[in-house]
């Protein structure tokens, strides 16, 4: 039987329209352009309203953050046969494959994907002056590692990136285990990186300024999914973990903050207030993982 990530799994995907409403202020591409195709011209007030609580300013910058992390890595590589998983109203795949030489397979859950489609077709429509037959929309749940092999065999022979954001921490550890067992097996046949922005952990005592980095909604979602259990102890804890899968750290990416197009929404904050969150302990990171050959 194929394992699902969890029944409820329509709430996460409700969780990625809120990413994109988010990632709309940013200068991520697409974003914004899809947002107002989903939800309107209006769809901006969403972040706007938002944007004098320092929290939510926290939370735009970590989410572009992320964002640019992968694709900094990808760029760092020149890796040109990519696949991302779960990557719900992200359009990555639709920019990257404006280079032709790359071939670009983007994934998530056969309903996310299906809606999808219907936002990249009018997304290239109104958008891409470039061709776009080098990205590849498929159906796919990670847990399913021959519909995951499946994939895979679509690149022609050589190296590939698997890549992902905003997975792992919907993942209990029995979870990410598996996963690590179906991309080790992957990688190891064929040979590639797994570049993933997921390296989350606990988050402990909480920063006062930072403890509305969500709102009411957001938190009672996170804990309905058991986020803050899902993530590592600690980013020693973290290096174990995939050390215990077979896998080695090739490299921390690091995205530097001039590249972050939300950076400057903080001038509004009054400097008193920026000079709390000095010293604020990182959350997350992005790694690229090898597989560990001996
Ligand atoms: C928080 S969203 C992140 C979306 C996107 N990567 C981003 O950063 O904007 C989590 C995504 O994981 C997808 N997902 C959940 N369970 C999955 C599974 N078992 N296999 C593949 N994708 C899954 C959801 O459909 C959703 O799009």
């Amino acid at each position: 039987m194929k394992e699902l990530l969890n029944p409820d799994f329509d709430s996460i995907s409700h969780s990625a329209k809120s990413l994109l409403l988010t990632k709309a202020l940013t200068t991520i591409p697409f974003a914004k352009e899809a947002a107002n195709l989903i939800w309107g011209e209006n769809s901006m007030q969403y972040g706007k309203k938002r944007l004098s609580s320092i929290g939510f300013l926290l939370r735009l910058i970590h989410f572009e953050d992320r964002y640019r992390s992968v694709d900094k890595a990808l760029t760092e590589f020149g890796i040109k046969n990519i696949v991302e998983f779960s990557s719900g109203f992200s359009f990555r795949g639709l920019s990257m494959c404006k280079d032709p030489e790359i071939c670009y397979i983007d994934t998530d859950l056969p309903q996310i994907i299906e809606t999808k489609k219907v936002i990249v077709k009018e997304l290239t429509k109104r958008f891409c002056k470039y061709p776009t037959e080098n990205l590849f929309q498929q159906a796919l749940n990670v847990l399913d590692e021959d519909a995951f092999a499946e994939i895979i065999n679509r690149f022609s022979t050589g190296a590939f990136a698997i890549v992902n954001e905003g997975l792992l921490i919907y993942l209990n550890e029995r979870q990410k285990r598996k996963l690590c067992l179906i991309i080790h097996n992957l990688l190891s046949e064929r040979g590639g990186y797994w570049i993933t922005a997921d390296i989350y952990i606990k988050k402990g005592i909480q920063h006062g300024i930072t403890k509305n980095f969500y709102d009411e909604r957001g938190k009672k979602f996170l804990a309905e999914h058991h986020v803050e259990e899902n993530k590592f102890e600690n980013f020693e804890a973290a290096k174990a973990f995939f050390k215990n899968c077979g896998f080695n750290i090739f490299k921390k990416i690091e995205t530097p903050r001039s590249e972050l197009s939300s950076i400057k929404l903080l001038e509004k904050i009054p400097r008193f207030k920026l000079k709390e969150l000095k010293g604020r302990k990182k959350i997350r990171e992005t790694w690229i993982l090898e597989t560990n050959k001996s």
